[in-house]
């Protein structure tokens, strides 16, 4: 089967050449072909953006076990109509995935329900290491430092220690303090207001694991991959890596701030908490300076009527997989960003740190996952019109200016205008993690 994508604006690794594309079955065959060339279909594109599907290297699908929130088959219909091509899934699910086998039942449901591509990691628990040295098929190691939505909680010195020191798989971190959160909490006492959840998880929570967490991988020469970092301190810590240490920033903590407590309450409420806007500004500094090198989602959905339980016991996370595009094309509108450095942040940039094959930009031989963006559609972000199983959407009433008009995963149409085709099945990542990640590519 061949594709011509004609006349798109094509953002190639560092520039942007009108072009047309040839697709060949699942991959890119060549750009620019003689025009003469023979194919079975041709899209044109009339000038619109032709963009590498976007990687999202921190979602939470909820199966198996909370399926009630969310599903792979909810979760990637979202992800096609979002311009997600590629995810990659953590494991605080039910059963949590922590073992070979609890991963192979994964990349199974997965090859029967994903409409996109999908990974997944392999969670640590405090006395799963050895399951954690022989895991394959997986994209890494997922540690909570600080504890979150489930019970995989990995705070003690010991246990740290050694899965830093025996294991080879890339780590990816949630970096929360779990005993300065203990101390914020008590020393707080009664909590009402969801605002106090900044004050729980706050700068230090944040800096004191990030530290601790880039101290391990300092010491053992292991490869880290700091989570939705949300402060400034963090930033200056992360300005170290010594070339082992890579970072992401969620469109939450780059678009909201604990002032957004006020009309959203506890839809807002995250982990890693809402911070300052100066902090979101540090983070944006730290993208444009690639001190952070990923944007990823975060994506995690809880139903409305848990998160509208009152503050404490309403759950932490947010859905964002199908706004997640959009929301940074308006900031490109905006001046924040430009489309070169969304392209890198949320499709180069992963498929370097994780060390994907065949991924992340538009060249020759690269897999044929691609999003046609229509730059100057202007859509307002609705709850009723998401499809992500838990309905709604903290950024519902927004109007967001360019968005995702198509997408294809592995060379076919997966999502056309407003439509999903329910018929399409993405495949499992391949990982080539002996080609050492992103600095091995990109540190110079
Ligand atoms: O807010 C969050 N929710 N942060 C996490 O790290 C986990 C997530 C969830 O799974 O609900």
């Amino acid at each position: 089967m061949k594709t011509l994508i004609r006349n798109a604006d094509v953002v190639l690794p560092g520039e942007i050449v009108r072009l047309d594309v040839l697709i060949e079955d699942d991959r890119i065959a060549d750009l620019d072909p003689a025009v003469q060339i023979a194919v079975d279909e041709t899209v044109e594109a009339g000038g619109k953006v032709l963009f590498p599907g976007v990687i999202d290297d921190q979602v939470h699908f909820r199966e198996p076990g909370l399926t009630h929130k969310e599903d792979l088959e909810h979760a990637t219909r979202a992800c096609a109509k979002g311009g997600v091509t590629t995810f990659l899934e953590m494991p605080n699910t039910r059963p949590a995935t922590i073992s070979q086998e609890r991963l192979l039942e994964k990349l199974a449901l997965a090859r029967r329900h994903s409409r996109v591509n999908y990974g997944f990691y392999i969670g640590a628990t405090c006395d799963n290491l050895a399951e954690l040295k022989a895991a394959k098929r997986t994209c890494g190691i997922k540690i909570f430092m600080g504890s979150s939505t489930g019970d995989l909680l990995v705070d003690e010195q010991e246990a740290l220690e050694a899965i830093f020191a025996e294991t080879t798989l890339p780590i990816a971190m949630h970096c929360e303090d779990e005993a300065t959160i203990r101390t914020n909490r008590k020393r707080l006492g009664e909590i009402t207001s969801v605002a106090d959840h900044s004050r729980i998880r706050d700068h230090r929570a944040a800096w004191v694991a990030t530290r601790r967490a880039m101290d391990l991988a300092h010491r053992h020469g292991h490869r880290l991959h700091v989570l939705h970092v949300s402060t400034a301190e963090e930033v200056e810590l992360l300005k170290d890596h010594r070339k082992l240490v890579t970072a992401e920033a969620c469109p939450h903590h780059l678009l909201f701030t604990v002032a957004d407590y006020e009309s959203l309450g506890t839809l807002v409420q995250m982990n890693p908490s809402l911070k300052t806007a100066e902090d979101g500004q540090a983070l944006w500094k730290a993208l444009r300076e690639r001190t952070i090198h990923v944007v990823a989602t975060d994506h995690a959905p809880h139903t409305l009527e848990e998160k509208q339980r009152p503050y404490p016991d309403s759950p932490s996370g947010l859905p964002a997989v199908e706004n997640l595009l959009p929301l940074m094309l308006d900031q490109v509108h905006q001046g924040r960003c430009s489309l070169l450095d969304l392209a890198d942040w949320m499709a180069d940039a992963p498929a370097l740190v994780w060390d994907i094959v065949g991924k992340g930009r538009i060249a020759v031989g690269y897999d044929a996952d691609l999003v046609l963006i229509d730059m100057d559609q202007e859509k307002t972000v609705r709850n009723e019109e998401q499809l992500t199983k838990c309905g709604w959407s903290p950024w519902h009433g927004r109007t967001l200016r360019g968005w995702p008009v198509r997408t294809w995963v592995g060379g076919k149409t997966v999502y056309c205008h407003g439509v999903v085709r329910d018929d399409v099945r993405g495949s499992e990542v391949v990982y080539d993690h002996a080609r050492g990640g992103y600095w091995a590519t990109r540190g110079t």
